[in-house]
This record gives structure tokens, sequence and C-alpha cells, in this order.
């Protein structure tokens, strides 16, 4: 062979099964070949097992949907190449035209302007209602038809509890959907609840550090058929080094979810009796009126805290330019502490009533909490806070 032809073709090297690396490699192939004419017909007839094209199935995705979907206590998974990407492909995946939604003012604002801006366009209408209100979200079940309802708990960014026992209840009664955005909760909480599709941003917890966008649906056997040949028909898979990448990050999940949840908690009730502060929302705290819920369902407060500071916008802005070791960024569930000013968590789509009901005002500021020590967390929002 000539020099370009074997740099093309290099030698194949072999692992026995008995000799096995321990952690697995990364498959960076799109291909995948065959032998045999025959065994790749077999293959493209789902007469066999087998890989033939990453973008629809590749070992190293394999491997992390298989990780994930038993984190979640489901038996299925599909990665997508964002948060955003798997809320707005299950619900693309489970509606069609004249379907209703349900959707929630405390929630990520994106979930709501995938209806808005999406699903609007194919014919699907949605009502936005509050989490709290179980009332209003029987009646408007019991009054129009509804083919799912997608909500978080906790909520983005102000860290309501759903009542996921009772909302399953009422969506089962009337032959609704139920998906939950279990991003702040994490892959290893709610799975004992009988929600039809989990969905994730892995770009958070799961991950851990902040260099890779990532999400997954996850759910049982019957609705994934449908899911995934949305996904696959939309094109949104994952790269198998980004896969590489959560599947690393997730071997210290449940260390770094733990530390940013007993950092969240010792935060919270610090700033719950600072002169400074208004208010502090983080169901951790006993005096949370949601801290027997959050402590039932998640066992935990959580990574997040959303508290009101004393004043006014100004001195919000103040208060999070003073920071030095929270950052002044978007996303959460990394392993550095992070900081959010009103301006930044305002949902700007909602109207007055249902801003109230979202609860952000223009004193709000989020912290999402790192795994650093937290003496120098404390000591970082004392001195911003003096
Ligand atoms: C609750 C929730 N869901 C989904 C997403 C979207 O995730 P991604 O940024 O990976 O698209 C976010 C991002 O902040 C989020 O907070």
């Amino acid at each position: 062979m000539k020099i370009d032809t074997l740099t093309n073709h290099p030698p194949t090297v072999t692992v026995a099964v008995d000799n096995p690396p321990l952690v697995a490699p990364i498959y960076q192939s799109v291909k995948f070949t065959f032998d045999e004419l025959e065994e790749a017909q077999r293959h493209a007839q789902g007469a066999r097992e087998g890989y033939a094209y990453s973008r629809i199935d590749n070992p190293t995705l394999r491997q992390l949907e298989l990780t994930l979907a038993t984190m979640q206590d489901r038996t299925h998974c599909v990665l997508t190449s964002s948060g955003v990407a798997a809320i707005s492909l299950a619900l693309q995946a489970l509606c069609k035209l004249g379907d209703h939604i349900i959707v929630f003012a405390e929630g990520y604002g994106p979930t709501r302007a995938v209806a808005r801006r999406v699903l609007s366009r194919f014919g699907v209408t949605h009502s936005i209602l509050s989490i709290e209100d179980l009332a209003g979200i029987e009646k408007t079940l019991k009054a129009t038809p509804t083919r799912l309802m997608i909500f978080e708990s906790p909520t983005n960014p102000i860290l309501k509890i759903a009542d996921i026992t009772r909302l399953c209840e009422l969506a089962k009664a009337n032959g609704c959907l139920t998906i939950l955005d279990n991003t702040l909760a994490g892959l290893h909480a709610h799975g004992q609840y009988p929600i039809d599709v989990f969905v994730h941003s892995l770009t958070k917890y799961a991950n851990g550090h902040g260099d890779v966008t990532a999400g997954a649906i996850i759910s049982n056997a019957e609705l994934m058929k449908t899911v995934r040949g949305e996904v696959l028909a939309m094109g949104v898979s994952l790269d198998p080094h980004a896969a590489f990448l959560i599947q690393r990050g997730l071997k210290t999940y449940a260390l770094r979810y733990e530390r940013s949840c007993e950092n969240a908690l010792a935060i919270a009730t610090f700033l719950e009796s600072h002169a400074m502060v208004e208010s502090v929302r983080y169901p951790g705290l006993k005096s949370n009126s949601q801290h027997a819920l959050a402590m039932q369902q998640m066992g935990n407060g959580g990574g997040v805290i959303t508290f009101d500071i004393k004043g006014d916008e100004s001195k919000a802005n103040a208060f999070v330019q003073k920071l030095k070791l929270f950052k002044l960024a978007s996303s959460l569930g990394s392993t550095e502490s992070l900081v959010l000013p009103p301006s930044m968590i305002q949902a700007r789509d909602l109207n007055t009533e249902q801003r109230l009901w979202a609860g952000i005002t223009d004193r709000s500021i989020r912290l999402s909490i790192g795994i650093e020590h937290i003496d120098d967390l404390i000591a970082d929002l004392q001195q911003a806070l003096s």
C-alpha cells in the first residue's frame, strides 16, 4: 500500500473481550462498516443489532443513554444536542394538529417559547397556568381535552415545588400525558412517580463542568418509539465526544450534587438571617412553605437559591457586581457558583397576572451553587452584601 492509501486504511487493532479498557473508548466514527453485504442489509431492515451511522446510533451514545435511563428509573433514553432540543422534540413528537397543552408561568421561559413559537404554527394551542393552582389545572383539563402538560420541580427560577402525585392523578384522570423537566432536581430524583416522560438539560448537573451542551428525553418503551423516531427525523443528535464528556462527568455526579445541596442549604440559611435580605426562596429551608413536600419528593432542597434583596433593582445589580467568586453567567449545575441579576431572570413573555404567579421581582437574584468551599462562598456573599 502506498502511504496515502495506508493512512486512510490504518491497521485494525482489536482488544480481547477478557481485556477490556476500564473507561470505554469514544467511538468517534460517523460510519460503521459490515464485512458482509447481507449483514449490512439485515441491519438496515432491523433484523440484527449493530451500528451503521452515528446520527442514528453510536456505542458511546448508547452507553450514556442506558446510564441515564437507569438513573432516572426508566428503560429508554434518547440524547439531543441541548436541553431545549429535548423539550422541543418531546413536545413535537407527542403533539399533533388540534392538540392542546398546558405549560406553566413559573417554569423555564424557553419551554413556553416552544409552545408559543413552534407548536402554535402546527395548530397546537396552549394554556399558561400556575403550578400551584391545582383547581385551575383540573378545571382546564376538564374543560379542554389536553394532550399533555409539561412542568418542572423545583421550577426555574423561582423554585416552587410541584405536587407531582396530585398532578399525575389529575393528568391520568383526564387522559393527559405528563412531561417533567427534571433538570433542577436531577437524574436521580422523581423516578418513583408515574411521570410519562422526563426531559433533562445535561448541560447542567449531568455534565457538571460547563463544557458541553446536551439534553435527554427519558421514558418507557411505548412512548419512546414515537419520540426516538421524531428525534431521528429532526436530525438533532449528539456528538460522541460530547457524550463521552457527559459520561465522564457522571462519575462525580452524586458527589457534586450532594455538595451543591449542602452548600446551598448553608447559604440559604446565611441569607435568611442577613439584614440586607428581604426573602429567600429555597425549598431546603425549614421556613419554606413547601419544605415538607420537597423533602418527601426530592429528599433535598437542590442547588439553586433565589432571593430578594432589600431595596430596589439598583441594589440588586450593585450586589451582583460586587461578587467575586460567584460568576455572572447564565446556566446552573456547574462546579462553579453563578449569579444572575433580576433583569436576566425576568419572564418577559408573561402578562401581569402570570408575572405575579411567577413571583420574580426587580430585586430577585438567582444563585446556582457550586462545589467550592462553603467558607469562601459565604465570605464572598458577605462582602457583597456589606
Ligand atoms: C429547567 C431547564 N430546562 C432546560 C434548560 C435548557 O437547557 P440547555 O441550555 O441545555 O438547552 C434549562 C437551561 O437553563 C433549564 O434551566
